[in-house]
């Protein structure tokens, strides 16, 4: 048997988070590659594509130590050649959360995905459930179009206050770094609920709703509970539920998820 490949695709800025789903990699094959590429067809017009922040002497670091041994760095025009025009479309997961207000952007993840894919032959793909709804779709994806390979979810991996790990923390001056915690406390609130009895979602939702109005610079785009395979929102809580939240804290757009359980609290 030939040796396995295990792939981590990331936009770079490499943090916690990137270096854990390394380490995961890491467990299921025998050469760990990394991809860093800033992916311009997953951003619209006037979101954060030239500002995205980029280090590649800091990944390169930290890619090494969590045990990556490839980098694969290509550039815009290598990804996308003249004339190009081809892209994936998934149906249906797209059609909630974040591809509400990102119409494009999981046309273009797909597409880069199945791109990065077919150019590093992996065995094993690892993606984090930061990006829940990302995580379903090439998991969906994957089944789709037959790709010969496993999908794996790391946990989400948090700053010690609980604010998920993101590329794009970075832009946050200290006054919003306060601020989006409300994500997280939003979150823990939830669980709180469950486990305190609550069923309703709208009541959890509200509850939500409050915590996020008390930050001066924070706008809400969604607060969701929803079938976590589905996505489809839900009005009673039975079983396991995803809350997702995307909230822009100043220009700076955060998304944050957790699984609600009936059963233990979260
Ligand atoms: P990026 O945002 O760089 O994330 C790369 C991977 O790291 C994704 O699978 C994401 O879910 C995971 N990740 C990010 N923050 C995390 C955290 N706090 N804990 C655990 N995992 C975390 O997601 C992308 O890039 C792009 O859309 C990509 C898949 C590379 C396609 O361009």
């Amino acid at each position: 048997m030939g040796r396995r490949i295990a792939f981590v695709p990331t936009m770079g800025f490499l943090h916690k988070g990137h270096a854990s789903l390394i380490r995961e990699a890491a467990r299921h094959g025998d050469d760990v590659v990394l991809s860093i590429f800033v992916n311009p067809t997953q951003f619209a017009p006037g979101e954060d594509l030239e500002a995205y922040p980029r280090d590649f002497d800091g990944d390169r670091k930290v890619a090494e130590k969590a045990g990556a041994n490839v980098i694969y760095f290509p550039d815009v025009k290598e990804m996308y050649g003249k004339n190009y025009q081809t892209f994936v479309e998934l149906e249906k997961i797209p059609a909630h959360l974040c591809g509400l207000s990102r119409p494009v952007h999981f046309r273009g993840v797909a597409t880069v995905v199945t791109k990065l894919f077919n150019i590093v032959k992996p065995h094993t793909a690892v993606f984090g459930q930061k990006d829940y709804q990302q995580l379903l779709l090439i998991r969906q994806m994957v089944r789709d179009l037959n790709f010969d390979i496993e999908i794996i979810g790391g946990p989400i991996v948090r700053e010690p206050d609980g604010l998920a790990m993101s590329s794009r923390n970075t832009y946050l001056t200290p006054a919003h770094r306060r601020q989006a915690l409300c994500l997280y406390q939003s979150l823990q609130k939830a669980g709180e609920m469950v486990s305190a009895g609550v069923r309703v979602a709208a009541e959890i939702s509200a509850a939500a709703k409050a915590i996020i109005k008390t930050c001066p610079d924070a706008q809400i785009d969604y607060i969701a509970l929803c079938n976590p395979e589905t996505l489809e929102i839900i009005s009673d809580i039975k079983g396991q539920v995803l809350m997702a939240l995307a909230v822009k804290i100043g220009n700076t757009r955060l998304i944050d998820n957790m699984l609600l359980n009936t059963e233990s609290g979260t």
